[in-house]
């Protein structure tokens, strides 16, 4: 077992495996943040759910270990395969075989782990760690984090609406690959369903871009918070 996994095509399972697990999370997530374009009160609550279910916040080392993975395979693989391909890939017709994206699904990850540090800091840091964030109490009683707040004042200001809506186009980059690429690592694809698979991605990816653009979007050009 541990031969299989330490070989090529293992190596490129846990890359697909742990990629197909982080477009789980991604779907959870998107679906949480579109309640943003709800107002206040239903994100409020999903967050609050979200961030203190016992259930959901003990996968949360889980998802961390999915990102790490992915993370460590991906320069692990890219060595490998630069090691086997003595010739750059620069230096060979880039015209067949691999697309552009393909061929840029480093640089494409790298970039989405840069957002993905600042995205932490933004949010995440000042929910979990700094407690900075500012709270409010619901009709209820209930006393929570204004999430609501913490997004959508980061959102009102252009550059970081366009950080966030650059961040969402390189995701949908990364899948319109990284989707169809892991079923067809994992043995689901076939001569007739590697074609089909390659546009449910296209779908999945554009999707995922415009469902994370759209909420930077929606905070910038409407301005919902008045501050
Ligand atoms: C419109 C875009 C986005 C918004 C508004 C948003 C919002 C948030 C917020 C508020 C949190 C903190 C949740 C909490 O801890 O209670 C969070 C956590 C997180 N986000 Fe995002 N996010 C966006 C896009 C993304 C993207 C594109 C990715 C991945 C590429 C991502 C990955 C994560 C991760 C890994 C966490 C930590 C999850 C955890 O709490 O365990 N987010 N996001």
């Amino acid at each position: 077992m541990s031969g299989f996994l330490s070989s090529s095509i293992g190596k490129k399972l846990i890359m697909s495996i742990s990629g197909l697990f982080l477009i789980l999370f991604l779907v959870v997530h998107l679906t949480v943040n579109l309640l943003l374009l709800l107002g206040s009160e239903a994100y409020n609550t999903a967050a609050h759910f979200m961030g203190t279910n016992p259930l959901i916040t003990s996968i949360q080392p889980i998802l961390a270990l999915g990102f790490l993975v992915h993370i460590v395979y991906a320069f692990i693989l890219t060595a490998v395969n630069a090691k086997a391909r003595p010739v750059k890939y620069e230096q060979v017709s880039q015209s067949h075989s691999s697309s552009l994206v393909s061929r840029q699904m480093l640089p494409l990850g790298l970039a989405l782990l840069l957002f993905l540090v600042l995205h932490m800091i933004h949010f995440f840091v000042k929910l979990k760690v700094t407690g900075e964030a500012p709270m409010i109490v619901m009709e209820d009683g209930v006393e929570m984090h204004n999430t609501y707040l913490l997004v959508g004042s980061l959102f009102q200001m252009p550059l970081y609406a366009i950080m966030y809506i650059f961040a969402a186009i390189f995701l949908a980059m990364h899948l319109s690959h990284g989707f169809w690429s892991a079923f067809q690592t994992i043995g689901w694809s076939n001569e007739v369903w590697r074609g089909r698979l390659t546009w449910v991605g296209y779908a999945v990816a554009g999707l995922f871009g415009f469902g994370y653009a759209i909420v930077p979007l929606y905070f910038l050009i409407f301005q919902p918070i008045t501050l």
